[in-house]
């Protein structure tokens, strides 16, 4: 076992850190749905921090995990945060929203501590000035939509964690970039990836509605 490995399984074998008992992955996306009604119910750093661990076990390209989070409790800033996401009460209501970010630069800039620290120097220096080359010669812009891309791989892991350790969640694109960027200090290059409000429903959401497998996929 890597080390990594060993940390996320003790993680995992933990007591539970909620009332609700755990949800399998497929327990979890059967169950989640958006819910944009809170109880007034804390959720603590450490509940977070568990949830944001284990979100960054997500895939990316290159292994860049270009995402960034911020996680915001404090109610001046949420409701802020509120009036620039039109107003949307669950950003006010929940005890946690989190703002998701991609920041491509800033990964670019530090690629010597992204890379696997297991690579020998050698293999170091080409894997860096292989990705210094891949990315380099694109705009910002079309970094910034890449590493979005990969921190929409984050996001659904994030959903789908938050719900199989007991909490819900409604993530949230409804909202004027700039002003949150803005609130949050977020650099103006980066991409926002979406706004999650997190806590404990008030409600359990709308039914879902989704497509049939037939309906989305073709079998050759
Ligand atoms: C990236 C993203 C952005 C979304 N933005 C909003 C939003 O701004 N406001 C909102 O009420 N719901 C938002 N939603 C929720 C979707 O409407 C919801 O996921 C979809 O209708 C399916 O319902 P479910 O999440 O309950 O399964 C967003 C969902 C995603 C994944």
């Amino acid at each position: 076992m890597f080390q990594n490995d060993i940390a996320a399984a003790a993680l995992l074998t933990d007591e539970p850190r909620s009332n609700t008992p755990r949800l399998s992955a497929a327990e979890a996306a059967l169950a989640r749905h958006s819910v944009r009604a809170y109880r007034d119910v804390p959720v603590t750093d450490d509940e977070v921090r568990t949830l944001l661990e284990l979100t960054g076990r997500a895939p990316s390209a290159f292994n860049l995990q270009p995402w960034r989070f911020i996680v915001v409790r404090d109610q001046a800033v949420k409701d802020r945060l509120r009036t620039a996401a039109y107003n949307q009460k669950q950003v006010g209501e929940a005890p946690v929203v989190v703002a998701m970010y991609a920041d491509m630069e800033d990964t670019m800039v530090h690629l010597d501590e992204v890379v696997h620290p297991d690579l020998t120097p050698d293999k170091k220096a080409g894997t860096v000035a292989m990705l210094q080359n891949t990315f380099g010669g694109m705009t910002p812009e079309a970094r910034a939509t890449w590493a979005n891309a990969q921190a929409n791989i984050a996001l659904g892991y994030l959903l789908l964690i938050a719900k199989s350790e007991g909490f819900d969640t409604s993530p949230m694109l409804g909202f004027q970039a700039d002003e949150v960027k803005r609130i949050l200090d977020i650099p103006a290059h980066a991409t926002i990836t979406s706004l999650v409000a997190l806590g404990r429903g008030a409600d359990d959401g709308f039914r879902s509605h989704r497509h049939t497998v037939d309906r989305v996929a073709t079998f050759v």
